[in-house]
């Protein structure tokens, strides 16, 4: 069965824009997991002030943690991940982790901490460090070097930390481009990837990738999940829609770029070792309901998700059984990609010495072919939309 988790902030979200007031009631997180559930999700996730509002004390913050957690037993519904709000305060406009002010930077830590340590609690396998707010607006003001530095610094006190305190969790970075800051950094996946790279405990921190993230910046968001998991650093993903680069919409999963959604869904339930799924884990949506919507139109649109998300797995598996697909692959010489350039202990010298590779070689003979990936397409879109 196909786990699908929602975040608290998602159909809790009470639709205030930069342009306009609140258009729906705050629900609470106890009826968000029920109605979660019998909409047949199987899991929650949430950043620490959505459940505990910012500045509770003590006693407050474990009152609601208990309503909680009994919410979840009574459901069944799981927390495989959380992550850290540190973004809507004021005192974050310029960042946590790498805020100008040291302060901050150690506030932030203790923040992300405090909250880390009720995840684990709950059973949390993946914690989320969306840095929305690590950016800036201006090139002057902000030293991209020494930030990355403190970027760095944080992620290693917090692999050290889990690694001390016996926790098997996992840290995952959530690129995007921009929105709140005019420049966010690690603004991609593969500037994540190349990020991680350079931490003291690489094997620990991994991607959360979110589908519109990428699109926002003109990427192929498949093509980066793919990355992702060629690296080994899918560690969580966030589904949704957008409609190519402007502000980041959070639709709908499948409402945005529905072929590439397609392809994602193909990718993800398709793409490992013998056609098994390539990724394992929840398939987590990070949306907003539209603005327009009531209450009513949340919950619709909750379900709209893994409907499009059961919907595309089942138009994937039968793009993958058609027989004629599997021709229109070979023709279009995809499984030959598989097969490696050399031959087994070939060396440099041997291609070197082969004629056939260059001086016999007729480029033009072979440039004649073409590679009938159109109608390749075609047949995938025809899958998609029902018509085969
Ligand atoms: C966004 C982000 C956020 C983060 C979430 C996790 O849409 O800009 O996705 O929603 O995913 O805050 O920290
Ligand atoms: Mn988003
Ligand atoms: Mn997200
Ligand atoms: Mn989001």
């Amino acid at each position: 069965m196909t786990q699908f988790t929602f975040g608290l902030w998602t159909v809790g979200w009470q639709a205030r824009d930069p342009f306009g007031d609140a258009t729906r009631e705050a629900i609470d997180p106890v009826e968000i997991v029920h109605r979660l559930a019998e909409l047949g999700a199987s899991g929650v996730t949430f950043h620490d002030d959505d459940l505990v509002p910012f500045g509770s004390g003590d006693a407050e913050r474990e009152a609601i943690i208990d309503r909680f957690r009994k919410a979840l037993a009574e459901t069944g519904l799981t927390v495989p991940m959380a992550t850290t709000n540190l973004f809507t305060h004021p005192i974050f406009k310029d960042g946590g982790f790498t805020s100008n002010n040291r302060d901050i930077r150690r506030y932030a830590l203790r923040k992300v901490i405090r909250n880390l340590d009720l995840a684990v609690s709950l059973g949390a396998k993946t914690y989320v460090l969306w840095g929305g707010r690590e950016g800036s607006e201006y090139d002057g003001a902000k030293d991209i070097r020494a930030a990355l530095d403190r970027y760095a610094e944080g992620l290693n006190l917090l692999t050290t930390y889990v690694q001390e305190q016996g926790y098997d969790i996992r840290f995952a970075i959530e690129p995007k481009p921009n929105e709140p800051r005019g420049d966010i950094l690690l603004p991609t996946v593969g500037h994540a990837i190349a990020f991680i790279g350079g931490l003291e405990h690489p094997h620990l921190v991994g991607l959360n990738p979110e589908t519109g993230h990428e699109q926002m910046a003109g990427l192929n968001f498949m093509h980066g999940i793919a990355q992702a998991l060629w690296h080994d650093k899918l560690f969580h993903i966030d589904l949704n829609g957008q409609r190519g680069i402007k502000f980041d919409q959070d639709l709908v999963f499948g409402h945005g770029d529905i072929v590439n959604a397609f392809f994602l869904v193909d990718l993800l339930e398709h793409g490992g070792p013998d056609g098994g799924q390539a990724y394992h884990g929840p398939r987590h949506f990070d949306y907003k309901p539209s603005r327009t919507e009531d209450i009513e139109g949340v919950w619709a649109s909750a379900a709209a998700n893994m409907r499009m998300y059961s919907l595309l797995a089942e138009r994937a598996k039968a793009y993958r059984a058609d027989p004629e697909v599997q021709a229109a692959l070979a023709k279009s010489r995809v499984p030959e990609l598989r097969q490696p350039t050399l031959a087994a202990g070939e060396t440099a010298a041997d291609l070197l010495a082969d004629r056939s590779a260059f001086e016999d070689f007729d480029a033009d003979a072979a440039a004649v072919e073409g590679f009938s990936f159109v109608a390749l397409q075609q047949i995938a879109i025809e899958h998609l939309l029902g018509a085969r």
